[in-house]
This record gives structure tokens, sequence and C-alpha cells, in this order.
């Protein structure tokens, strides 16, 4: 059963507030929590009682019902007030109603009509609270780039990891990875994070998830990117459902600004719920055929789950390996442009992952990290910190010293 409204009378005359106690009383919707005989009883109260309503009579000895009004509604806006008044007060109505009143009887009233507002101001402020819970919540809605491909080893790991620590140096924003290639992730390897928990041990808990309990599975890395690692052992990946992702990324969201998620290079249910609840999906694509062909497949696909072209974007990974193909070609045959191409640098790609750092904190002159940059800063927009010329040092001097 839900709670019941809680009502608090303020009138001067005795009688007046018995006859409301009995029109109400036995409303098993309402609750009398107290009752006041002057306006300064009635704030007293009201502080300490915290009533949902208060039937407040507009004339009062001493401090009149309109000065109270605009006292609690400053001092306790949860509570809504009615005002009552005899006949011929409508100025005295009009000023109560602007110093926050929300509803108003003129006496006599009947029981129906006293139970009818009361049941509409309470149900109109618990519509109130909920708008404004949620606006706050929009406002903080985070971001969610997935990075995918129907092709294995392509490079979504590596883009993935260092798209998110790339965010995380040039904005001020949270940022979090999630590693969703539950059967042979390595997101942990390739920023050098040894997971105490993985995403499995948080699904084991999932009816308590909150953001609390979501904090406690994150693996902090040295950028301040917070990891969400892959489960250790391939044969726990089954245990994680496309529900359960989806429930973590709407969580995740409240919490961050930017969510990365690593995939697995598959249309399973699992990575399906992902680029559903995803705001961008990089689409990693490579220059040669069996790719292309591979990729060509996986945009046909999002195009029938109605996935918009804002959402798609497509990267070009090791653009300028040896393939006898010319990026334009590709970009036609794929029938989508290329958002942003990285260079092949196997030199700096691999010393990168078999170090743990990833290059755009080891390398961030090289061209291909200025490519990740790039993609970066089309995904930040507005909040991107370009840094001065003689800054740059500076971001990457910082990141060195934290990763040691
Ligand atoms: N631009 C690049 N230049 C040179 N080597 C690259 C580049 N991008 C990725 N690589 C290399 O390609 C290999 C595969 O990369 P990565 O693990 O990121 O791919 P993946 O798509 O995540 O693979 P999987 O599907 O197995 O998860 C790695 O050895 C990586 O170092
Ligand atoms: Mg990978």
């Amino acid at each position: 059963m839900s709670a019941k409204i809680r009502v608090l009378i303020a009138d001067d005359i005795a009688a007046t507030r018995q006859n409301v106690t009995k029109l109400l009383e036995f409303h098993p919707e309402v609750s009398i929590v107290g009752e006041a005989a002057t306006a300064e009883e009635a704030i007293r109260k009201v502080r300490s009682v915290k009533p949902d309503i208060i039937l407040m009579d507009i004339n009062m000895p001493g401090m009149d019902g309109i000065s109270a009004t605009e006292i609690i509604t400053a001092e306790v806006p949860d509570t809504s007030i009615i005002i009552m008044s005899v006949q011929g007060e409508q100025e005295y109505l009009r000023r109560a109603m602007i110093a926050g009143a929300k509803n108003y009887l003129v006496k006599p009233f009947t029981g129906d009509e006293l139970l009818q507002a009361v049941k509409q101001v309470y149900a109109n402020e618990q519509k109130r609270r909920k708008i404004v819970k949620f606006e706050p919540r929009m406002q903080e809605m985070g971001k969610v780039i997935t990075v995918f491909s129907t092709k294995g080893g392509i490079g979504k790991t590596t883009i993935a990891t260092n798209l998110a620590v790339a965010l995380a140096a040039k904005t001020d924003a949270k940022v979090a990875i999630v590693d969703a290639d539950l059967q042979f992730g390595d997101v942990g390897l390739f920023l050098n994070v040894i997971p105490q928990a993985t995403i499995a041990d948080l699904v084991r808990d999932i009816e308590h998830l909150d953001d609390k309990l979501l904090e406690g599975y994150l693996a902090p890395h040295n950028s301040g990117v917070k990891v969400l690692p892959a489960p250790l052992r391939p044969e726990q990946a089954d245990t994680v459902t496309g529900a359960h992702l989806a429930q973590i990324l709407k969580t995740l969201r409240t919490m961050f600004q930017y969510i990365v998620v690593d995939t697995a290079p598959s249309f399973n249910d699992a990575m399906l719920a992902v680029l559903d609840a995803s705001d961008h999906i990089m689409v990693i694509s490579a220059m040669d055929l069996p790719t292309i062909k591979n990729v060509k497949l996986c945009l046909e696909i999002m195009e029938t789950l109605d996935y918009g072209e804002d959402k798609i974007k497509l990267v070009l990974n090791r653009a300028n390996a040896d393939s006898g193909m010319d990026i334009r070609e590709v970009e036609q045959s794929l029938r989508h442009p290329f958002a942003a191409t990285l260079p092949s640098d196997g030199k700096t790609v691999v010393a990168s992952v078999n170090r743990g750092i990833p290059f755009v904190i080891s390398n961030p002159d090289m061209p291909v990290a200025q490519s990740v940059f790039n993609l970066a800063k089309t995904i930040a927009g507005g909040y991107w910190q370009e840094p001065q010329a003689t800054e740059t040092g500076g971001v990457v001097q910082k990141l060195k010293r934290l990763l040691g």
C-alpha cells in the first residue's frame, strides 16, 4: 500500500479544525499529523513534522495565513499549502497563491471537495518531484562510445584503450572503459591494470546494482580512466548477458561522461545489447578485401537495426598498410566516409602494448596518436581542451609522471 498523505490543519477556530478533522480522519489515504491554532504554531510544527500538506486558514490573529505561506514555501518547499477562506476574500486568495499556496477552498466546503483538493495537490507535488529529480540526471547522462568490428584482430582494443585515455587526458570528463570482449578481453593487459574483480563478479551481485556497488568493481588506471575488466576465463563469459550489460551501461551513464566499450567481433546477444545502448559506434575497418567485405555486411546489419548515420563512425586502421587500394575506393565501396584514419605503425603500437602504456601517453606526437586525439576530439566537441604548443609537453609530462 502506498504511503498516506500527511496533513496538518492550521486554523484559529477550534470548531473548524474539528470539522476538517472529521471530514478527513476516516479516509484511508489521509493521516492528520497535527493541528495549529496560530500561523506561528503552524510554522513551528511544519519544521518538525514536515507534513505533505497544510490546510491553512487565511485569516488568523497575529501572523496571517499569507505570510505563513511565504515562510513555509521558502523553508520547507516539499510541503504544499491549501488555503482555506470565506467568501469575499478574493484579493487575499490571489496574494496567497502568489505567496506559494497550491490551491484554495472556500468555506464551507464538502468532504468531497476537501478530499479532492488534498489528493490533487499531493499528486501534482509528486509529479513535480519526479521531474525535478529526473532533470539533473538527464544532464549527467554520459555517452557510450563502442568500438566494434565484425573482424577480429583489427585494432579494436588498441583504439578503445587509447581513445579512453585520450578523452581523460584532454577533457575534464570522468571516463570509464568497459571490456565487453567477454571471452578474450585484454583491456587490462593493454592498460597494465591488474583486475581485483571483473564484470563476471559484478554480475553475481547484479540485483543490488547501483553506482556505489559498481564503483567497487572498477579498477583505476593512472590516467584517471576507470576500468571494468572482462572475466578472467572464457567459460565465465556466458554468465554475462545482454540484459546485464544494458543495466551496467545505464548505471555507468550516471557516473561518467564518457564510457568507452571494447567488444568481441560478433553480433551475439551481448554485443547487440551494447550496440543498442551506444551513442556512438566506431566501426573499425582495414584496407584488405576480406575485412572490407565483412565491414560492409556489418554496416548493412546496422542499417536494418535502424542505427542512424550519427551513431555510426567508420574508422580506418592501418591506413597506409601496403594494400594496393585507395582510401577513396574503400569509402565508395562501403558507402560511408571515414571519420578517422589511423596509420599503420607497428613499432609504436606493439611497443606500447608490450609495455602496457597507451601510445597517446608514451608517443603522443606520433601520427598514430594524433589520429586518436582527432577521433577523441570529434566525440568531446566543445569539451576538448586544446593545449597551447608549449603546454603539450605539460599534459604529456603529467601523464608520464603519473605512470611512473
Ligand atoms: N595502427 C596500427 N599499426 C600497427 N599495428 C597495429 C595497429 N593497430 C593495431 N595494431 C596491432 O594489431 C594487433 C591487434 O590489435 P587489437 O588487439 O587492438 O585488435 P582487436 O580488434 O582488439 O583484436 P581482437 O578481435 O582479438 O580483440 C595488435 O598486435 C596491435 O598491436
Ligand atoms: Mg580486442
